[in-house]
């Protein structure tokens, strides 16, 4: 499968590249091609230093619309604030049968701590965004608590749950199943896309918790 990353030169696409790049061929967008390539050449170096032998997929970098679409799986691996710009410009450029994931957390940091700011601003939550914009499109949210650093150490295991939201369900599948390729890492179904806010409001809630309390790098796991 080839996996695209909108914005893929961020920490959270460091990861995605490096996980599933052992099965799937990876494509790094960017808004710069050469910022894009670099990433992937990066990427694949430390890929291929743990894989070895066992990687069977590759990584390359390139423009975003370009990446787009090449991609049978498109994560948004960019910031809410980005959402409308970016999704106007990749809208035509999508194969019809597309998955797009949404991992994006609107959130900001106040006096009080991390905020869901949806509720503050009265908008609706970042799924629900990026499925106004791509409304032909098959959208799945998931991956909004996971811990950048752990998903970037190829030697850490998640060891810890995903929510994931969305209203078709051979995309579902298709998602459950990458998930599952990251060692450690469970999906749990919370429902459809009009309800991903539950799972968006959770990173706030996660990081107020982790950093008042010490504690480094923290994931959910439903017991
Ligand atoms: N970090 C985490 O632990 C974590 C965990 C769960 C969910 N998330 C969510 O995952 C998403 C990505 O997080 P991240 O930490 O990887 O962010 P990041 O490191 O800041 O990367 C975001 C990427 O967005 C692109 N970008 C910046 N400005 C843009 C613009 N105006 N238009 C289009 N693209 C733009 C940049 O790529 P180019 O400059 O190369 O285009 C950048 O590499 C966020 O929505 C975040 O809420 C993060």
């Amino acid at each position: 499968m080839k996996v695209g990353l909108i914005g893929g030169t961020g920490g959270m696409g460091e990861g995605f590249a490096l996980r599933w790049s052992s099965k799937h061929d990876i494509l790094v967008g960017s808004r710069d091609v050469q910022k894009a390539k670099d990433a992937a050449n990066n990427y694949l170096r430390t890929a291929q230093n743990f894989y070895g032998d066992q990687m069977n997929g590759n990584i390359i970098g390139d423009e975003n619309l370009a990446i787009a679409r090449k991609s049978d799986i498109l994560l948004l691996s960019i910031h809410y604030e980005n959402i409308e710009d970016t999704c106007k410009r990749l809208s035509n450029h999508l194969s019809d049968d597309c998955i797009v994931i949404s991992p994006i957390v609107p959130m900001k940091r106040t006096q009080s701590g991390f905020v869901y700011t949806p509720i503050e601003d009265a908008k609706r939550s970042a799924a629900e965004t990026v499925a106004a914009h791509l409304e032909s499109f098959r959208i799945v949210a998931s991956f909004h608590t996971i811990s950048e650093a752990r998903l970037k150490n190829l030697h850490e295991s998640l060891d810890s749950d995903t929510f994931v939201c969305g209203d078709d369900k051979d995309a579902l599948v298709t998602v459950n199943n990458l998930i599952s390729e990251i060692p450690g890492l469970r999906h749990i179904y919370l429902g459809p896309l009009s309800i991903a806010y539950q799972a968006e409001i959770l990173t706030p809630m996660l990081l107020n918790s982790a950093h008042r309390n010490k504690i480094k790098n923290p994931g959910i796991r439903i017991v």
